[in-house]
């Protein structure tokens, strides 16, 4: 069953029940043990100072007001699923798409539709981060210059990085990006199991190559410093996307399932 965007009221607050506080209550009192030693320090410390309550969802405008204090960034509402362009437009000003609905306590380990959960406590901690935050925005605006053709590439690079990056750290490996460590599972699988492949990460390489939404990843990038992404953010992205479909893709790392 799919979920729907929660409509906020006059205030444009979203009422949430009771259950779907305790499910987030849940999520965040479960996740908040596994971070240490497994995700950056720097996300670790933009998490405490996003302060999010325990208790209760917290509404997007409260996220947006501690986000907008460190770099002007914000939450925006959307519903589940946005299309290319209004999802770049929305990064070139600064505004982080968030569906509002939180997933229930049936699927509370994995669901593939971003929920409120994976929104705020995957993403917004780093978007406090001048070097991520400016990635994120050069991201957005590269992808309202690029040909329609090259959407699906370029969603590929903020795949390997803000969903599912890895990072070298003094003390090892870590993990940063959002799909990761708003996922039990995968934080753990990330950084531990002997499947995935662990690969530098290389703009070009990270365009070319293809994933799947539905399965634990079979690739990560690794990057050294968000300074990376910062200097990435410098560049103009659309020659080394057209230089990636040139070269073509990679081939897929994953079980290929048949289309019907
Ligand atoms: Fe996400």
């Amino acid at each position: 069953m799919s979920y729907a965007s929660r409509q906020a009221d006059a205030q444009g607050h979203v009422q949430y029940t009771d259950e779907e506080h305790a499910v987030w209550n849940t999520l965040i009192s479960r996740q908040l043990p596994m971070l240490p030693g497994r995700v950056s320090q720097e996300y670790i410390d933009a998490l405490h100072g996003m302060d999010l309550p325990r208790d209760r969802i917290p509404q997007l405008d409260e996220v947006s007001a501690k986000l907008r204090r460190h770099t002007g960034w914000s939450v925006a509402p959307v519903p589940a699923l946005i299309d290319f362009t209004r999802f770049f437009a929305l990064l070139a000003e600064r505004k982080f798409p968030a569906a509002t609905f939180i997933r229930r306590r049936d699927q509370l380990d994995y669901l593939q539709e971003p929920d409120i959960f994976h929104e705020v406590f995957g993403h917004t901690p780093l978007l406090t981060d001048h070097r991520f935050a400016a990635f994120s925005e050069a991201y957005g605006k590269a992808g309202l210059k690029a040909d329609k053709r090259d959407h699906a590439m370029l969603a590929r690079l903020f795949w390997f990085t803000v969903e599912f990056g890895l990072i070298n750290t003094a003390d090892g490996l870590r993990s940063y990006g959002a799909g990761i460590v708003s996922s039990p599972g995968e934080l753990v699988y990330a950084l531990e199991s002997d499947l995935p492949q662990r690969k530098r990460f290389e703009p070009l390489d990270a365009l070319r190559t293809p994933y799947r939404i539905d399965i634990f990843q079979t690739v990560y990038f690794v990057i050294d410093s968000y300074d990376e992404l910062f200097e990435l953010a410098q560049k103009d992205l659309l020659p080394l996307v057209a230089e990636a479909r040139r070269m073509g893709m990679h081939p897929p790392t994953y079980p290929v399932r048949d289309i019907a």
